[in-house]
């Protein structure tokens, strides 16, 4: 069984990149709403949540867990070894593919994320180009409170027009939605950006941890939310 888990609704992005892969797999979703937004949260919170999530997955009987927020990805590096090896982290893999392209990235992110600059580490492993980080705690808010799915309120539609005349100036060629919340606009984003690649986390991730799992050969695997 796989465990994910998010502040909230951010990590169904992965979850359906996930099931994609893998349609035989059981799956824990574990939104922590109760100490969500984890972006204006200091480091130590989000560490301890971090580690709450991990255990409480575990003790379900998670056997691998996709950390699908980026901000509690920030933090990888300061989990202890056994929470590393069970855990994927969602920074990287969407570093490496940003890094390979070789051109200036921006990355829109929670302010903690932002703040940390995980992004631009990750993609200086591969890649000697600026690296822009933006951090955009409202669009969070603005997902929770229903915006996506298609369904975009004029609040928030505005918000992207703006965000994404912010985005064009930067003059980056590619855009990583560093908060898997900001993956459930990604369609509103291409479309407001059609000359940027459009890098998710969230999708990134769930392909990641597939390849560490053998699949099941049978049709359609358990779900459960909390
Ligand atoms: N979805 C999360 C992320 O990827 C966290 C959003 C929040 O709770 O601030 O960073």
């Amino acid at each position: 069984m796989i465990g994910i888990f998010d502040s909230g609704v951010g990590g169904i992005c992965a979850y359906r990149k996930l099931r994609e892969l893998l349609p035989g797999e059981d799956i824990l979703y574990l939104a922590d709403r109760k100490n969500a937004p984890y972006g204006t949260k200091t480091k130590d919170e989000i560490l301890k949540f971090t580690k709450f999530n991990i255990k409480r997955l575990r003790a379900l009987g998670a056997e691998r867990i996709l950390i699908a927020c980026c901000t509690a990805s920030t933090l990888y590096g300061e989990l202890n070894h056994s929470e590393q090896e069970i855990c994927t982290p969602i920074i990287t893999p969407a570093a490496k593919i940003a890094g390979t392209l070789g051109q200036k990235t921006a990355v829109i992110a929670t302010e903690h994320t932002a703040k940390s600059r995980a992004f631009s580490r990750e993609i200086g492993r591969f890649s000697s180009f600026e690296v822009v980080e933006m951090a955009e705690q409202e669009l969070v808010s603005l997902v929770e409170r229903g915006n996506h799915d298609g369904r975009i309120d004029p609040e928030c539609r505005e918000y992207l027009r703006l965000l994404s005349e912010r985005v064009f100036a930067t003059g980056a060629s590619s855009l990583i939605l560093g908060c898997t919340h900001f993956s459930h606009l990604e369609g509103e984003l291409s479309a407001l950006l059609p000359h940027m690649k459009i890098i998710s986390p969230a999708c990134e991730g769930a392909k990641e941890i597939a390849k560490k799992v053998n699949p099941k050969h049978r049709e359609c695997g358990r779900v459960v939310y909390m």
